[in-house]
């Protein structure tokens, strides 16, 4: 990252993280982004923002249009993990119960057994969740809330750890149901997922029909919990709040927007980078954390005037222009 901001003297002892455990940390990191390369031919940060929400214990909602590689990137992340994995196709006619499960007679004792939906997995990748019904995707939305699900008044505990990925397609059309703003601000990112460049679609041309390298499972379930635990002890000076009130409070004002990044907005964006600086195997957030995540985290959080809407000024503009905007400002 571009600005060398020196460690905060007291840091290690304030978290009692040791160094070597930091260094593991970032090698093991770096290998689960390098094992998703694998087979999605782009940039490690994408790779490297699904990670950080699963350590802060949050969901990715990843948009782009069609064959952009939204569903490979998906699944090579998690064979990565070493999670179980299920993938769910919305169509038009799928049903809360295709998601969650049913109980079914087993004629055998005469018994109602559950039958368990898709949704019973560490990793769960809802594909183009825009193509099914309201109903349908607030099942699944109630599940990453809650992390737990109710089927027949019987509640389920769903993971730790539970993810879930969620693709749509930005293009609204025909028989889509694009979801509503409230319901974006569930996830913790949201991630575009654009065109390759030149370099790495010629890549993808040239190796498309060699045999795929097999991604190897890096973590495992426990693994992530522990990251999960340690994430949470990383520190935080108080400029770095203060920094992430001012960029939230930038976007309130601002006179293109009709609603601004919520409290809440601020606190996922505190946790991310928390689990940001943990990837890079630090106890200590930097505000090149904090900048680097403003637009996967708040972007989604904010609604534009609908003129500046017609005008196709878009909230990524407002973040970008925030972290122009507002400084860091250290005490010392
Ligand atoms: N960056 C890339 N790296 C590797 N493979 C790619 C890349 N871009 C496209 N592909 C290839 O293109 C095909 C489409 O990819 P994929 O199904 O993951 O796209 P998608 O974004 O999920 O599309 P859709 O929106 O239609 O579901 C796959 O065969 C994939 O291997
Ligand atoms: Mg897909």
């Amino acid at each position: 990252m571009s600005q060398p901001v020196a460690p905060p003297s007291s840091t290690s002892s304030v978290t009692g993280i040791d160094p070597q455990t930091l260094a593991q940390i970032l090698d093991v990191c770096g290998m689960v982004a390098r094992e998703v390369q694998k087979v999605f031919i782009g940039p490690a940060e994408l790779p490297e923002i699904l990670l950080t929400a699963l350590l802060a214990r949050g969901h990715a909602l990843l948009e782009g249009v069609p064959g952009v590689a939204k569903t490979t990137l998906c699944k090579g992340f998690s064979r990565a993990l070493g999670c179980s994995f299920k993938r769910i196709q919305f169509t038009p006619d799928l049903l809360p119960s295709d998601i969650t499960g049913t109980y079914i007679l087993d004629m055998r004792d005469n018994k109602f057994v559950l039958r368990e939906g898709p949704i019973f997995a560490h990793i769960v990748l809802g594909d183009e969740i825009n193509r099914a019904p309201a109903k349908t995707q607030s099942a699944l939305l109630e599940a990453m809330q809650e992390s737990q699900v109710t089927i027949e008044g019987e509640t389920r505990p769903l993971g730790p750890p539970f993810m879930v990925l969620a693709t749509q397609n930005p293009v609204e059309h025909e028989g889509t149901y694009p979801l509503p703003e409230a319901q974006v601000d569930r996830f913790l990112v949201k991630v575009a997922v654009r065109y390759p460049t030149p370099e790495d679609e010629r890549r993808m041309l040239l190796t498309y029909n060699r045999p795929r390298a097999e991604v190897r499972a890096i973590l495992s379930p426990e693994d992530i919990i522990r990251l999960g635990q340690l994430a949470d002890q990383v520190h935080v000076e108080d400029e770095l709040f203060d920094y992430i009130l001012s960029l939230t409070q930038y976007t309130r004002k601002h006179r293109r927007v009709y609603l601004g990044a919520s409290p809440r907005a601020g606190l996922a964006l505190l946790q991310a980078s928390k689990a940001r600086a943990l990837t890079k195997g630090r106890d200590y957030v930097l505000p090149d954390d904090v900048k680097l995540l403003a637009p996967y985290v708040l972007s989604h959080r904010i609604m534009m005037t609908p003129e500046a809407e017609l005008e196709g000024v878009l909230a990524d503009a407002v973040v970008n222009e925030a972290l122009e905007r507002v400084s860091y400002k250290r005490a010392r």
